[in-house]
């Protein structure tokens, strides 16, 4: 087959036959193996969205306490990989300290090159529990906070809330945290998972794979935009100064950050569910960022709906985070504490009918040159 035509940012180009999620743009909605977004945050927890995600089909009670069991196991951390994490900058961000310390890892289970049934589970818990113990872990050694042993007893919501603030968690808190991971934690193919997914092509064992989409995550243009807007709110400073700014950024032609999705072209549906947090979070805190954040969709609404251009998942998320306490610079690894999951479900897909990810290019180089010696060039 010869397709000629570049399609920048692939749109609309299927890479692959995908059994995990679908999202349908037009009708805001997001499925995970057939349920919706909003059944699933209202009635899952991210423990049982994880097994749904990796085997396709809701646990037993019996299957989920065996899953959240075997899962807690594998939360600590080596103390080796403790002792890098105590040796990377501390004013370096926080993906890239996810994404040192997820192949080394890697590096403690020689048994990652051979995927087996066995080592693929073994793999997907370990990754899933122990990227929310990294990030934690690294705040609190950058911040010159002892390390803390990771609480088997807690969900990995709570565990992390624990662990990243020293203190017991609360239970609204660590609910809408783990609301949270539930939205965050697959979405069809985006950059990251088609990342991963090119990696997980070439065999390559799943700690690299989940290195790979890190990196792809950690851009604004993808989950680096949930910082972006919080950063954006603060600029703008109140609800009054949100109309003019935006039209300013607008005719600037400076993205909205938060606003737009290549799929979405009404609101994107785990942005309503967001909001409703972001209100009962800001309203019980007195912070005015919510009211900000309200003004600066409306009036971006505005100006952009009509194009399609909508609130995406990250316009809310950053202020949920920030309310339950997370740094700002944290907010893209607790997506990525999320997103893990589906990276993992894609990397198991892809290796059930796999071929390397080779494509082609459409070359508008030089051709047939010949070559200067040095001395004679100008
Ligand atoms: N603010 C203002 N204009 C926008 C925005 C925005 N947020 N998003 C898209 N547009 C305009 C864009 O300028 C372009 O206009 P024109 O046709 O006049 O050149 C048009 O809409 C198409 O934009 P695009 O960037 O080509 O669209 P895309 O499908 O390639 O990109 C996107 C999708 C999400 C990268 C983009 O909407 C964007 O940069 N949004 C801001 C960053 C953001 O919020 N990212 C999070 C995405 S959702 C979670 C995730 O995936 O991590």
């Amino acid at each position: 087959m010869s397709v000629t035509e570049i399609v920048p940012g692939l749109e609309g180009v299927p890479i692959a036959a995908s059994a995990i999620s679908r999202v349908d743009g037009q009708n805001s909605l997001l499925e995970y193996r057939g349920l919706n977004i909003e059944t699933l945050a209202e009635h899952s927890t991210f423990e049982e969205t994880n097994f749904l995600l990796l085997y396709g089909k809701l646990p037993t009670r019996r299957e989920l306490d065996d899953f959240i069991r075997d899962g807690a196991r594998h939360r600590r951390l080596k103390y080796r990989v403790i002792d890098l994490l105590k040796c990377l900058p501390e004013h370096g961000h926080p993906m890239e300290a996810l994404q040192a310390a997820v192949p080394a890892i890697g590096m403690f289970y020689p048994e990652r090159y051979h995927p087996g049934t066995e080592q693929k589970r073994l793999s997907c818990l370990r990754l899933i529990e122990k990227l929310p113990v990294v990030v934690a872990s690294f705040h609190r050694l950058r911040t010159g906070d002892d390390n803390l042993i990771p609480r088997p007893d807690l969900n990995i919501a709570g565990n992390f809330l624990y662990m990243l603030r020293g203190e017991e968690p609360d239970p609204v808190r660590t609910r809408i945290l783990d609301v949270c991971l539930i939205l965050h934690a697959e979405h069809t193919m985006n950059a990251s998972t088609f990342a991963g997914r090119v990696v997980a092509s070439t065999l390559a064992h799943p700690y690299c794979v989940v290195s790979s989409a890190l990196g792809a995550l950690s851009g604004p243009l993808h989950g680096g935009a949930n910082e972006q807007v919080l950063t954006m709110l603060e600029r703008i400073g109140s609800p009054a100064n949100a109309r003019a700014e935006i039209r300013r950024m607008v005719e600037a032609k400076e993205k909205i950050m938060g606003f737009g999705h290549r799929v979405y072209k009404t609101i994107d549906p785990r942005a309503k569910i967001l909001k409703k947090y972001a209100e009962q979070l800001c309203r019980r805190s007195g912070s005015r960022f919510y009211d900000i954040a309200v003004a600066v969709e409306e009036a971006a609404s505005e100006v952009l709906s009509d194009r399609g251009i909508c609130p995406n998942v990250d316009f809310y998320s950053g202020l949920v985070y920030a309310e339950l306490g997370i740094p700002r610079d944290c907010f893209t690894s607790v997506f990525a504490m999320a997103r893990v999951t589906g990276w993992l479900a894609h990397w198991i897909e892809q290796l059930e009918d796999n071929r390397i990810f080779r494509p082609t290019q459409k070359y508008v180089g030089r051709s047939g040159e010949s070559y200067v010696p040095i001395e004679r060039r100008g």
